[in-house]
């Protein structure tokens, strides 16, 4: 027998207007609703999720009749486009709407008509200024130099038209407010939600004259319904009302949007419109910062659209990453950035170092470094040994803040949580050491390997609302099938005793910044005569020594931890690096060669044996191997695969 059916956690986006097609910035909003919704889901919740276009728009008719287009065909040519990109993007919505569906427009005519009937709309005439752009009315006092306050051109409107009595919902809106503290985030932006109540609302028009496009009204065939008003009740609309089932689905658990469209619409005029129609308020209203460029809104007019999957593809040109994982470090930087309170800026820097250090150096050194010691001291097999205390507990407590952060949708902050694992596992294996344990044939060895398995599964359970793609992969390596409830996140059972592990494979390759920045300068020289480049060795070297001789260096394996540039200096860097159980300070003429952000987590050869030596006023206790470049600079050497630090090199 078919169970009955439950509420679902709600999840919306705004409707997206059908003038362009999704950008980093867009994509955001839409992005923000997937990673909540794919947590709920591993919470246990069944989760509804709604997007859609909104195409009913005075604008979108006359930029298909500009373009000399049938309007129908141009907008389903877009609502096709955002699907395709929401999809490539890996976003999983359980539905799509379209203001010029007969579902809707059924809805939003009944919605008008009911509204109407409760004694919430009235005839009236209409004068003021119309924003056509955004959609917007405007009194006289509100324009600035003649335009929209966003700089938008406006045009003089006069109509006989239909009007809510938003002014009379004043004091429920605010009441509503003050009751429900959650009802809109963040709480900077509830404050300004309650001072623009306060200033006074007034009525809102909300028919145009038809002039063939949009909702006609019920009785009034002459009018449309005004664009905004219309464009609302599309989340109503998908959950199927005003026909049976639709309780099933509304009221929504939380609306996302931008903060552009949260105070005049989605926090004053939506919740009037349920509340004149006895109907439900969603229970949170979120409206998040902008992705900037450069200081700019990013539009088509300014030509500084950073597309989604384009950027996903050129990484993984660039790195080698497989393209679903290049996609999730896409994600990856839209959730890690996603501005909450203030706005962010994109830049390509910013990405690429988010690649690297993230999930090149965070996330990659912790998986490959724990596979391949649990290969290496265990056969590739989990050990059966009870994990460490230090490591449940610091899954716990990131596990935590992610639950703490995603209860707020502080989706920046969660991602932070989930990355707190690899970054404890990463410390943890230096601190734990089980190459020494291995040597010493310790008994701790087999639970600490089994903890930093079981770290690594967690980190695959808390990356997964964000990175889906790389959960998998990481599920795989590990032998498992990807982890599916959040319960199972820091339990033991999760990563069973005898499990056979796959061998390591890196799955986001670092990107080499300096070198493609080295790339683009030496393609500039090749223009320029080349210089003939001497290279001098700075001492004789000998034709030939004796074995022993060169058995007196100590070569090891070391990890850079942290590395600097030296002021006054053009050479060198002041690099931590970490060799065996010891830090040590290293100078190495390689500036230039390599950002010291970049080599952050990398392995290095280092002579460890030679006498200190001070440069420019620092200590160099060692040095870093490296080849020389036929042009003079730096090519550090790197163990072909991650080995324990301190390993000896012959
Ligand atoms: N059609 C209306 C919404 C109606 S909902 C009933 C609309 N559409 S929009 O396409 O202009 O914007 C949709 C969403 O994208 C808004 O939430 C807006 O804030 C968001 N963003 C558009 N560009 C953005 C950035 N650069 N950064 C963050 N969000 C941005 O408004």
């Amino acid at each position: 027998m078919p169970q009955p059916m439950s509420k679902r956690y709600s999840i919306t986006t705004p409707i997206y207007y059908v003038n362009s097609v999704p950008h980093i910035g867009t994509g955001l909003t839409t992005f923000a609703s997937d990673v909540t919704k794919r947590y709920q889901q591993m919470l246990g919740k069944e989760v509804w999720f709604l997007t859609g276009t909104d195409e009913n728009g005075q604008k979108v008719s006359e930029t298909a009749e500009a373009a000399g287009r049938d309007p129908m065909e141009f907008v389903t040519e877009i609502a096709d486009t955002f699907k395709e990109i929401w999809r490539g993007m890996d976003i999983q919505f359980d539905d799509f709407i379209r203001t010029t569906e007969p579902r809707h427009i059924k809805a939003a005519q009944a919605f008008f008509t009911k509204l109407k009937e409760n004694g919430h709309i009235y005839a009236g005439k209409y004068e003021g200024w119309y924003d056509v752009s955004t959609e917007t009315w405007y009194k006289e006092a509100d324009l600035v130099d003649g335009k929209s306050p966003d700089g938008n051109e406006v045009r003089w409107v006069e109509e006989d038209n239909w009007f809510f009595k938003l002014s009379a919902f004043q004091d429920q809106l605010l009441s509503h407010i003050e009751a429900n503290p959650e009802f809109i985030l963040p709480a900077s932006r509830k404050n300004e939600v309650v001072s623009f109540i306060n200033q006074g609302l007034r009525d809102v028009c909300i028919s145009r004259s038809n002039s063939g496009w949009g909702v006609p009204i019920a009785g009034d065939e002459d009018k449309v319904i005004y664009v905004w008003f219309d464009a609302l009740i599309n989340y109503v609309a998908a959950t199927g009302w005003p026909d049976k089932g639709w309780e099933d689905f509304w009221p929504a658990d939380v609306q996302w949007m931008g903060k552009d469209i949260l105070t005049r619409f989605h926090a004053t005029l939506w919740p009037a419109m349920l509340m004149g129609m006895d109907l439900p308020l969603p229970k949170h209203l979120v409206g998040h910062g902008w992705l900037l460029m450069g200081g700019d809104k990013i539009s088509k007019s300014k030509g500084n659209v950073v597309a989604p999957l384009e950027l996903a593809k050129k990484y993984a040109e660039e790195s080698g990453a497989d393209l679903p994982l290049a996609i999730d470090a896409v994600r990856h930087y839209m959730g890690a950035t996603l501005p909450f309170e203030n706005d962010s800026t994109f830049t390509q820097d910013d990405f690429n170092l988010r690649c690297n250090v993230d999930l090149a150096n965070d996330l990659g050194n912790a998986l490959n470094r724990s596979l391949t010691m649990a290969h290496k001291f265990a056969d590739g097999v989990v050990p059966d040994a009870e994990p460490e205390e230090s490591a449940i507990k610091a899954i716990q407590a990131a596990k935590a803040k992610y639950e703490a952060a995603m209860s707020g949708f502080r989706i920046e902050k969660a991602v932070d949580a989930a990355l707190d694992v690899p970054r404890f596992l990463n410390k943890y294996v230096d601190d734990r050491a089980p190459w020494a344990l291995a040597k010493n044939s310790d008994p701790a060895l087999d639970s600490v390997l089994r903890s930093m398995l079981l770290c690594l599964r967690a980190a695959e359970g808390m990356i997964k609302p964000v990175m889906p793609s790389t959960a998998t992969a990481i599920a795989k390596q590990l032998g498992l099938d990807p982890i599916s409830s959040w319960d199972q996140i820091g339990d033991p059972a999760s990563m069973p005793s005898g499990t056979k592990l796959e061998q390591p494979s890196p799955l986001f390759p670092r990107l080499d910044i300096k070198k493609q920045q080295q790339n683009q300068q030496k393609q500039k020289k090749t223009d320029k005569p080349k210089k003939e480049k001497k290279m001098k060795p700075k001492f004789e070297v000998p034709a030939e020594i004796e074995f022993t001789d060169f058995m007196k260096v100590k070569l090891q394996i070391g990890r850079v931890l942290e590395a600097e540039e030296i002021e006054g200096s053009k050479k060198l860097l002041k690099i931590q690096v970490k060799v065996g159980d010891e830090q040590r300070q290293v100078l190495a003429g390689i500036k230039g060669a390599y950002e010291p952000m970049d080599l952050i987590g990398r392995q290095v050869v280092v002579a460890t044996n030679l006498k200190t030596a001070k440069l420019m006023g620092h200590e160099s206790q060692g040095m870093i191997l490296a080849a020389d470049d036929a042009d003079g600079s730096a090519i550090l050497l790197q163990p072909d695969k991650e080995s324990p630090e301190g390993t000896s090199v012959h």
